[in-house]
């Protein structure tokens, strides 16, 4: 007989105190970390009944359209962003397109109200989830400061490198702002499981929560790097432990200057080589996001891990990378997502792959099991405590987040657990659970998502895993 759901969930429960006590001692131990290189305002519209049709009618878009259209992979006209959205809505899955002309963000900022202005941009956010955790030096780059994004730092952690009175310094963000810095707004679209709305007849029915992000972002697409920031890590890199890097989906093929998508993942590259030359024990983190173009997503990524030490994806990140390395499995099953990942970790040449999905969450790893399970129940736990608050949650206040929520444990993590480990051939254990199972030469680490088909905010649930997750790493290196 293999382990009962009630065994696995109890084993997990019981494994909170400890996971939380691990973050703490990693985080207590971290001297700095670094987080790059996008920051923006998101501009969040809850979807509430009736506008997704005021929006379709404003932008002129007919049911025949909604019914049709593949929308277009970036938006030069509103219509595509209604069009994507319809489709984001349909399959409640979230994505994310470019907005490719200013006349779109201003049709959108003239015809919508932003619910809030939240943090954006996985640097951005992670930076945030930090900081409220605790971390000591959070530095970040963020490319353009105006007032509206330096007042959504939270937290004492939270420094920006900046030139002022002529001195290179890390400031904290309200003394970085400048008055001559654009907002780069992201529009979000949250929507809820169940959101029902209709254009002359077509229904669009959400079968899931998320949210559908159109962004214009001229700094960020551009993988701008801001030389104060540069400047400053090169000085003082030696003395950070962690970063997390980001924001290279933005990138665009081309550019008005001639500059190819090459020319920017290569700046970015050379940023982080240069980081790894000054501290061969930083580890690097790459983070993947939503990017359809397989060309650039294969270049981007190849380039970006050469020098990474671990790279994390979401479940439909997966299959976008998958095909765009051509590594697909012919497997059925959990098998199938631990072939593609074990191609992948051997393409990419990292030490610590890590998959999160909505109902699991997990690790490909040359290192120990236990250190990678307790940071991604860590990670699992902040981010569904978030789902509850909708904002960042510190170190002392998760488990009595949790301890209120009752967040039901994913049952389908269980199912994919136990079945993983009958394809390898062994019974799941408790050992199994904290110490992994062995796979190809890796250990496999499976952790389960607390699942909140409601959360407040699904912007940035992804960022606060990987975040929690990071932090709570030890080192393992001397
Ligand atoms: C992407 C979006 C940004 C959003 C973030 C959440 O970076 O551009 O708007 O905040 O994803 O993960």
């Amino acid at each position: 007989m293999s382990m009962s759901y009630e065994l696995y969930k109890d084993f997990w429960v019981k494994l909170r105190a400890e996971a939380v006590k691990q973050a703490e001692h990693a985080i207590g131990s971290t001297r700095g970390f670094v987080a790059a290189f996008n920051v923006n305002v998101d501009a969040v519209k809850l979807l509430r009944e009736g506008d997704f049709n005021r929006l379709a009618s404003k932008a002129n878009v007919r049911a025949e359209e909604l019914k049709a259209a593949e929308p277009p992979p970036e938006a030069s006209e509103p219509r595509h962003v209604v069009l994507a959205l319809a489709k984001a809505l349909i399959e409640g899955s979230g994505f994310e397109i470019p907005i490719a002309s200013s006349r779109v963000a201003d049709w959108l900022s003239e015809t919508l109200r932003a619910d809030e202005y939240r943090m954006g941009g996985q640097a951005g956010i992670s930076s945030n989830v930090l900081s409220v955790l605790g971390v000591k030096r959070v530095y970040v780059h963020v490319a353009s400061m105006p007032l509206l994004q330096a007042k959504l730092f939270r937290g004492d952690g939270v420094l920006v490198p900046r030139v002022k009175g002529g001195v290179l310094k890390a400031l904290h963000p309200l003394e970085a702002y400048s008055e001559l810095d654009e907002p780069m707004i992201h529009w979000v679209f949250e929507f809820q499981e169940g959101y029902r709305d209709e254009v002359n007849g077509f229904e669009v029915k959400a079968p899931r929560s998320d949210r559908f992000i159109a962004s214009y972002d001229p700094l960020n697409s551009s993988l701008h790097v801001d030389s104060a920031f540069e400047k400053f890590m090169r000085r003082e890199v030696a003395n950070v432990d962690k970063a997390l890097i980001s924001g290279f989906q933005l990138v665009r093929p081309l550019y008005p200057d001639g500059s190819t998508f090459k020319d920017k993942i290569s700046r970015f590259k050379g940023v982080i080589e240069e980081w790894r030359e000054l501290n061969p024990d930083l580890w690097i983190h790459v983070e993947q996001a939503f990017m359809s173009n397989m060309e650039l997503l294969r270049h981007s990524v190849l380039e970006l891990t050469r020098c990474a030490s671990s790279y994390g994806l979401n479940e439909v990140e997966l299959e976008l990378l998958a095909s765009s390395l051509s590594v697909k499995s012919t497997r059925k099953g959990p098998l199938h997502v631990l072939e593609e990942l074990k191609s992948m970790i051997n393409t990419l040449g990292v030490e610590l792959l890590v998959l999160h999905t909505r109902d699991y969450s997990l690790a490909l790893a040359k290192q120990s099991g236990e250190n990678v399970a307790r940071s991604l129940w860590f990670g699992c736990m902040l981010a569904a405590a978030r789902t509850t608050t909708g904002f960042e949650v510190g170190l002392r206040d998760v488990l009595r987040v949790l301890d209120r929520a009752r967040l039901p444990m994913s049952f389908e993590a269980f199912k994919f657990h136990s079945e993983l480990a009958e394809s390898l051939g062994v019974r799941l254990g408790e050992r199994d659970l904290l110490e992994g199972l062995e796979y190809g030469g890796y250990v496999v680490v499976v952790v389960p998502s607390l699942v909140n088909p409601k959360p407040v905010r699904s912007v940035g649930l992804g960022d606060t895993f990987t975040a929690g997750f990071l932090a709570s790493l030890l080192s393992t290196r001397p």
